[in-house]
């Protein structure tokens, strides 16, 4: 028996409609930062912060219903939902049961996993072999994030809070039998020793009380970076984890039309995009207007590329992403 082979059926997208400028910072939260650093550091312009009505799991589902409406098919089509997110909209359940109660798909299994901003990578992966395996022929998955609610309005956290935005966007994963459409590899990574460099440490169950008066007032509920060590570890393992993939499929640098990089700053995007010698035009980046919305990154670049002609179908697609964890990892594809 022949294994079975996926492909992305369709993409959605939803960003909430709340934008939030470089210069809102400063004039509106009082952070000490200007538009001129924001933009010189990251290239990012704009990002969306959910308002009250806004939530993980709606703003997924909504992007949901656009994939499946691109596809041509129902909530009821789904076998399974992979939700990926580092903002869960509660501390449990997981997400993804209140995106399947939204969509009306009781008993549909979900599956809710981390993995930051590799996360849609890793989601798009397991799709991939659930599909590979048997198991289901219809996968939904989802990256979406609320990152605004726990952010550091205050200059004490300007060096993060003005990289993060809020969306959602999802992929339609199917069988397909044809070469010409369908996931290539996918290639996962991952390595602890340095979890600490980009990480929100409370509250956490390994302590008790999982927060206290005092970590609130240190600020240890929210995300701590050190910026240029991540900056250096994207730059040297998302070009390597887009060489395992053209390596593994017998394919060169020249055979990519389009590489989709996880948004996490314009300028490692465009380091990278310099060390490995790919022209800029086949390099799709939206950081400018949404900033970094880690798991939901990728599929709302990939969707907005999609929809401006800049993918069409058959053409050679590169998803590499690295993030917290630290974490890593590609997709190649066949659109
Ligand atoms: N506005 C103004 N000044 C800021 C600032 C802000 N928003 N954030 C930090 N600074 C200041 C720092 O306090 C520091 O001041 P000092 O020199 O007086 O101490 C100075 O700018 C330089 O800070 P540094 O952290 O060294 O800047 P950088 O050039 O490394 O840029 C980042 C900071 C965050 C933009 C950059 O490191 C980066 O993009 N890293 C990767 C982040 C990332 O991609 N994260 C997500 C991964 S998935």
């Amino acid at each position: 028996m022949s294994v079975k082979r996926s492909r992305i059926l369709a993409l959605g997208g939803y960003v909430p409609s709340n934008v939030v400028t470089n210069h809102d910072f400063k004039d509106k939260m009082g952070i000490d930062t200007s538009h001129e650093w924001i933009l010189e550091r990251t290239g990012i312009e704009e990002r969306r912060w959910a308002g009250p009505d806004d939530s993980g799991a709606l703003m997924g589902a909504t992007a949901a219903r656009e994939a499946l409406d691109k596809a041509g098919l129902e909530p009821s089509d789904l076998d399974m939902i992979v939700y990926a997110t580092l903002s869960p909209d509660q501390n449990f359940p997981g997400t993804g049961v209140f995106v399947g109660r939204e969509l009306g798909i009781p008993g549909v299994p979900c599956l809710d996993i981390r993995q930051q901003c590799t996360g849609f990578i890793y989601g798009l992966s397991i799709a991939d072999n659930f599909i590979r395996a048997g198991q289901y022929e219809t996968i939904l998955v989802i990256g979406s994030e609320i990152h605004s609610t726990g952010l550091d309005r205050s200059t004490n956290g300007r060096d993060v809070t003005v990289i993060f935005g809020d969306g959602a966007g999802a992929a339609v994963v199917g069988v397909s039998d044809d070469p010409a459409h369908q996931i290539l590899s996918s290639h996962l990574y991952a390595d602890g020793s340095e979890a600490e460099i980009l990480w929100t440490e409370k509250p956490g169950s390994k302590y008790h009380p999982r927060i206290t008066a005092q970590d609130l007032e240190e600020g240890r509920h929210y995300p701590k970076m050190q910026g240029r060590r991540v900056f250096k570890h994207a730059v040297t393992r998302m070009p390597e984890a887009i060489k395992a993939g053209l390596a593994a499929n017998g394919l060169t640098m020249d055979d990519i039309d389009m590489v989709i990089p996880h948004q996490a700053n314009l300028r490692i995007n465009e380091f990278m995009t310099q060390a490995l010698k790919l022209p800029p035009n086949k390099v799709h980046n939206n950081i400018q207007r949404y900033g970094n919305t880690t798991a939901a990154s990728i599929p709302l670049c990939m969707h907005e590329a999609v929809e401006l002609g800049k993918i069409k179908p058959g053409d050679l697609v590169c998803l590499v992403a690295f993030g917290a964890g630290l974490t890593w990892g590609s997709v190649f594809l066949r659109y």
